[in-house]
Parts: structure tokens; sequence; C-alpha cells
């Protein structure tokens, strides 16, 4: 089963430029969280900083209840055994074949025979849809299928963490639904806590149990994905909805002044953009015939303890889902009265 993963204040900066601040959430076991933000806002470098490869100025990271920034290097090659990553860029070793790369951590991390690893690689390769592209190089195949082989790799090792940095860039939108598809089965069979990063809207719209969104430098959100997908906050309907009127802008973001204007531009009739979509669509579910998923029964309790802590649309919408899926005892309470200021950073999860 999965473990916990925690962020308490943590800060990076690289030189004088401040990354992002006082970020403090939890990935509850076992549950699939995902990490949205425009490009450039550090989302890789959170990913990193989860696994050490990054060490923040500020703050600690709990794995398990062990702080990794602060164990020894000897805690930390042992923590670092519990993940499986997905780099974004697929960190392939180029001169290597499929099979060869995806054996890669079973040869470097264990002592199992060649036959052993055999097994498990070929159950990975067929896992990710890979089977008979075992001896192609990185170099020879899609940027899709390099994806999916970097994450046959991460699964080798069968992660209780499983970090995946922008899995669906380059892909087509019916490989990313059987991408999405791929996680949450993954989750049903080995109960792993899940961080994905993504620019994707159906994905994040689909899979996971949790969402963030990291927005000038703070984690503007983080918490079940009822929130977010109800969120008024600006910068969230943007995104969600793809649209260039917003906070966020090509490539710095806009002052008061040019929301303005652009605001008095959609109002005259400019189109923008997509229309904008509204509501909450169904979480996906495992494939039938898979394990039931463990994390959704332990979300259901978990989210009906800090339920009243939650803006009403929120609660309105996992009420719905709780009614959906028959298990309708919880109440909504009316009285929420704005606690959820998005202005401060706010993390649900901990309850
Ligand atoms: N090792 C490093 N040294 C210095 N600066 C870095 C380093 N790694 C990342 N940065 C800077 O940190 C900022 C955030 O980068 P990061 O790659 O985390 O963004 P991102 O949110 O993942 O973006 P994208 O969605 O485009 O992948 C960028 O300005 C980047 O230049
Ligand atoms: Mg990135």
């Amino acid at each position: 089963m999965g473990v916990e993963v925690r962020t308490e204040g943590i800060t990076k900066s690289f030189g004088s430029q401040r990354i992002w601040q006082d970020v403090t959430l939890t990935l509850p076991t076992g549950e699939v969280s995902a990490l949205l933000g425009p490009s450039g806002t550090g989302k890789s470098v959170f990913l990193k900083s989860l696994i050490g490869l990054l060490r923040p100025e500020r703050g600690s990271i709990y794995i398990d209840g062990t702080d990794i920034t602060t164990c020894s290097n000897k805690e930390l090659y042992e923590i670092r055994k519990l993940f499986g990553v997905l780099f974004q860029d697929g960190a392939l070793f180029g001169s290597m074949n499929l099979y060869d790369n995806v054996a890669f951590p079973l040869r470097e991390h264990t002592k199992k025979s060649e036959s052993d690893i055999k097994k498990i690689v070929m159950e990975k390769l067929e896992l990710t849809g890979l089977l008979g592209a075992e001896g192609k190089l990185p170099g020879e195949i899609s940027g899709g299928m390099r994806k999916r082989a970097g994450l046959a790799r991460a699964l080798v090792l069968d992660p209780q963490i499983i970090l995946v940095d922008e899995p669906d860039s380059g892909l087509d939108p019916v490989r990313t639904t059987y991408l999405s598809q791929l996680l949450i089965d993954i989750n049903a069979q080995i109960d792993a806590t899940i961080l994905i990063v993504t620019h994707n809207i159906n994905l994040a719209r689909l899979v996971p149990d949790n969402i963030g969104m990291l927005f000038r430098r703070q984690l503007v959100m983080f918490g079940p994905r009822e929130v977010l997908l109800t969120s008024d906050e600006p910068v969230v309907k943007q995104f969600l909805n793809g649209r260039m009127i917003g906070p966020i802008g090509m490539s710095e973001e806009k002052d008061e002044t040019q929301m303005a204007r652009e605001q008095a531009l959609a109002d005259a009739g400019h189109n923008h953009g997509t229309e904008e979509v509204e509501g909450i669509i169904p979480q996906m579910r495992a494939t039938p015939g898979m394990p039931v998923r463990q994390a959704v029964q332990r979300r259901r309790e978990r989210v009906r303890q800090i339920m009243h802590t939650l803006p009403h649309s929120a609660q309105v919408a996992i009420q719905e889902s709780l009614d959906a899926n028959g298990d309708g005892d919880t109440q909504v309470i009316p009285a929420y009265q704005g606690a959820f200021d998005t202005t401060v950073r706010h993390d649900l999860t901990n309850g």
C-alpha cells in the first residue's frame, strides 16, 4: 500500500529567483492527486523536491513520516526506492533498447535473476501497450511510446509512490484517455500514492481524487477534486476552460489594466477561445474486473471529516457524488461563510 507524502511550508529559490513559497499539502495515502499550473510555475521543481533531487531552503517534506530535508543520505537512498518517477522528458537512456531501459532499475537496485527480471519487464511492457517494441531504441519510437516506456520503467520496482510529470504531453486525445485509465487501474492494482503533474484539463477533470494548483509562487489550492472543479477563483476558471481572459498571460502574469481591457472586449463579443464548461463530470473508475480502488472508501471517510470546512459548491458536488454511489448520509452545511479564501493557501487534506 502507498505511503503519505506531506510538505510543510516549503520554499524553493534558485539564486534570487523565488519559484514557490510556503507550500503545505498532503498527498493522502493511496489516493491519486494532480498538480496543475501554468508553465514555469515550478511543478517539475516541486516533483523533484519530493524525491530529494532538489532541496527547498525552508520547510519539511515527510515521506512516510521521515523528513527527507534533514535525513541522512543513506536514509534518502532507501526512501527513494519507494518511488517510481516518470520525468517530463521521459529520461530514457538513448543507447539502450526499451527492454534494457525498463529492466534498468531492477538490475541496479535488486538481485533478481534475469529470468525474474524478464517476467517483470514483459508484464510492465504489456501493461503500457509496448509488447513487440522491446527491441527498439528510444530514438526509433514515437513520443507517446517513449512516455509509456518511461511509465513502464517507473513501475518495475512496485513503487508505493508514483510521480508522473506531464504523462499526457505529446499524446493524442484517445491515447490520453487510455493513459488516464491506465493510471486509475494501476492505482486500483497497487494502491500507490500517485501525483500527476499535468496541463491536461480533461485528465484533471477525470482522474484525480485531489487537485492542487500552483500560481504566482503560491499553492492557490489543494484539496478534494470537487473544490477546484467548482471553484470561482479566476485563475482556476481560466485554466480549466483554457481561456485567454484571466490572470494567466502568454509569457507573464497580466496586470489589472490589461485584464479590464480584455474583459471589455469579451463583453463586446470578441471570441477569446473555448466556451466555458460548467459542473463536474464523474470521476473515472477502474476497468471492470480490476480490484476495487481501496482509496475510494478511505477518501470517502476523509472527505466526510473535512466536509464542513469546504466551500458550499464543493459540498454540494461531494454530496451528489456520495448520493450517486449510494452513500448519502453526509450533510451539506449551509452555514459555510467563505472561510475558503484562496488568497491564502489551504491544505484541505489535513482534516
Ligand atoms: N536546476 C535549476 N536551476 C535553476 N533554475 C531552475 C532549475 N530548474 C528549474 N528552474 C527554473 O524554475 C522555474 C520553474 O521550472 P519548472 O520546470 O518547475 O516549471 P514547470 O511548472 O514544470 O513548467 P512546465 O509546465 O513548462 O513544465 C523556471 O523558471 C526554471 O527556469
Ligand atoms: Mg514541468
